[in-house]
């Protein structure tokens, strides 16, 4: 049987799926090295499942390079590791904006498979510009928690003529998806365009009414909030009734969920692909249900 190495954030997977665990120690040096450390609990099967999520509030490059030294480590020992990454980190930056810029996501993909994945599973990496298929060569898969969401939403909120909307225009497949859980026909799309020098972001609504309806605005991330807050406020003044936002990676950052809360939302929802305070969907529950059909 495949072994699951991981931080805390493996244990429940490891208990659901009955497979042994081995802790990952996380240890930080006082000029802030780290040196992740395998407790190995016996014997390290051959296959493992590796599934490592940042620490509370943790600097998104240690936990990067807590990774990569954790895939590589494995390596020297085992033959097939299924990597996890539940938020893929520097995917926004899917392609060299201005000149002189880095490719992150396809160097971050670059280094996984250097240090030894095997295969490469995430959760809801938006796909703007590129497929992970463009980035890896390993074999890779986006797996969905919209649904999670969506289920979430179903069994603890009642919505009044609800419309679905995604912030942006590759939003739109959440929205749908998250729709059709609900079972809901209304959902669209919001037009965002972002100044490249700035990152200040331009939304524009689209041209359906507002008025008198619970708007639900699905998207993968809230970084600054500034997406969120744009259109929350936007179909607001078009006469919402009340506004929820349910998104996958709560990164927020820059007082996100402050300038949130001062819109008065009817739920502010994430899942725990990060843990922070709106972490209320376990998207566990995807890897879980990912790993259960491989074995
Ligand atoms: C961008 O395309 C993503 O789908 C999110 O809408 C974006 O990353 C949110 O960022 P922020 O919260 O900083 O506006």
């Amino acid at each position: 049987m495949p072994d699951i190495v991981g931080g805390r954030y493996a244990k429940k997977i490891s208990q659901e799926l009955n497979l042994k665990l081995h802790l990952l120690e996380r240890r930080v040096y006082p000029d802030s090295e780290v040196c992740p450390r395998v407790q190995v609990q016996g014997e390290l099967s051959d296959t493992i499942y590796f599934v490592l999520r940042p620490k509370k509030n943790q600097n998104l490059n240690a936990y990067l390079t807590e990774y990569l030294f954790t895939l590589k480590n494995l390596n020297e020992k085992v033959s097939n590791i299924f990597a996890f990454m539940p938020y893929f980190v520097y995917a926004r930056q899917d392609k060299a904006f201005r000149e002189g810029e880095p490719f992150s996501s396809k160097y971050i993909a670059e280094l996984i498979e250097q240090c030894g994945a095997t295969t490469f599973t995430t959760i809801n990496v938006h796909g703007h510009r590129q497929k992970l298929d463009n980035l890896f060569s390993i074999h890779s898969q986006n797996l969905s928690a919209i649904s999670l969401l969506a289920e979430y939403a179903k069994q603890r909120f009642q919505f009044e003529k609800p419309i679905i909307l995604g912030p942006d225009d590759e939003a739109v497949t959440w929205a749908k998806e998250f729709a059709d859980i609900l079972g809901v026909d209304r959902y669209d799309a919001v037009h965002k365009e972002r100044d490249l020098e700035t990152g200040e972001i331009e939304t524009v609504l689209p041209s359906i009414t507002f008025e008198d309806r619970d708007i639900i605005v699905v998207d993968d991330i809230i970084a600054t909030g500034n997406t969120m807050v744009s259109t929350m406020r936007k179909t607001k003044k078009r006469g919402a009734n009340s506004i929820s936002a349910f998104v996958v990676h709560p990164v927020l950052v820059k007082n996100a969920l402050e300038k949130l809360k001062r819109l008065k939302p009817n739920a502010i929802i994430a899942t725990n692909t990060l843990a922070s305070p709106i972490s209320k969907v376990d998207a566990r529950e995807a890897i879980i249900e990912n790993i259960k059909a491989s074995l």
